[in-house]
């Protein structure tokens, strides 16, 4: 009996030493501490043994059950750690290997010049004022001095939504809204989106955007519109472009002026974009008109001002030499990354 129970650790021992995994381990577990199992068989059989033999047999089967518990136990150990280790192995990762590059945003060129110009503006003393897009007719046309049968107010140019209001066709409503709120002396600007029916092409967008300004105070003449307005176009192309100041007309304003820039594209010389004529122009402007400021409580007598709208998607495409205004709009990153 000794011998059998010694013939089945040896047979166990050496089972346990070339078993490959897991699963092979608990098959041998079964195998021989199992219920049915080998060793088990042995310790059940113990009933036919001599009395005096079964104190002794039953010590070795205890034995010998406990050593291979043991070997299995230390088996099971080294099994576990060489699949952690080829775990690790195969979800190994290379450190060396080059990185993927991130994607860094850019600042949409609109934005830029808008930067660009508030920047200007608040250092010289300007606040920043803000209206809505949607408007009324009085804000729009009325209180600018734009009369009910002015073609401005065409159904063909004007956006109108229910309930009497329209999307603003400039940004010159703002003007108003900030002399209604402040007394004088103000020193404002103003930009945001302005919406005309228009077809889109490579030179209009029935949504494009404004900055406006407007400077009330004693004394203001148009030697100040001007020194503001060289100011800003030095600012925004360089010391290089030519500026000249053009007479012109609008209902706000009196005298009216508009201002051009001298062609990117030709340097003055002449060019389908510049129309033969070499300049480009930028924005209107001029001195407010008396009955403007007298229309929101600003009395005319003892104050004087100028104001200013300027195209700021012209600005923009004259500024980074973009041939069309609709890449302002579609979004497209081969266009966007260059800023
Ligand atoms: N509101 C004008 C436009 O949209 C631009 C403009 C001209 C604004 C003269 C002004 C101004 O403030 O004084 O065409």
């Amino acid at each position: 009996m000794e011998r059998k129970l010694e013939a089945l650790q040896e047979e166990a021992l050496e089972k346990i030493a070339s078993a490959r995994d897991l699963a092979e381990l608990e098959q041998l577990q079964v195998e021989f501490l199992g219920k049915n199992g080998k060793v088990t068989g042995v310790l059940r059989g113990m009933g036919r043994l001599d009395p005096e033999e079964r104190p002794k047999v039953g010590k070795k089967a205890n034995q010998v059950k406990e050593i291979i518990e043991k070997e299995l136990e230390a088996r099971l150990q080294i099994l576990k750690a060489d699949q952690e280790k080829q775990r690790l192995q195969e979800e190994a990762i290379d450190i060396t290997l080059p990185g993927k590059p991130l994607q860094g945003g850019r600042i949409h060129p609109m934005q830029l010049i808008i930067e660009q110009l508030e920047d200007m503006f608040l250092r010289m003393g300007f606040s920043i004022e803000e209206g809505p897009d949607v408007e009324t007719d009085y804000y729009n046309f009325e209180a600018l001095n734009i009369p009910e049968n002015h073609p401005a107010r065409d159904m063909q140019d004007t956006f109108y939504v229910e309930g009497g209001l329209l999307l603003r066709t400039h940004t010159s409503p703002v003007q108003v809204r900030t002399m209604e709120k402040q007394t004088p002396p103000i020193r404002m600007i103003t930009s945001g989106k302005c919406y005309r029916v228009d077809e889109l092409d490579a030179t209009h967008s029935p949504v494009f955007h404004q900055l406006e300004g407007l400077v009330i105070d004693r004394g203001i003449t148009f030697s100040h519109l001007k020194g503001v307005l060289i100011a800003v176009t030095r600012e925004i192309f360089g010391a290089g472009r030519e500026v000249r100041f053009r007479p012109s007309y609008f209902p706000f304003t009196e005298p009216s002026a508009e201002v051009d820039v001298s062609c990117f594209k030709c340097q003055g010389q002449g060019c389908s974009l510049c129309s033969r004529t070499g300049w480009l122009e930028i924005l209107g402007a001029g001195m407010v008109n008396p009955r403007v400021l007298e229309m929101s409580g600003i009395d005319a007598e003892r104050f004087t001002g100028f104001a200013f709208g300027m195209g700021l998607d012209r600005m923009a495409m004259y500024k980074y030499e973009i041939e069309d205004i609709r890449h302002l709009w579609d979004n497209d990153l081969r266009f966007l990354k260059q800023f």
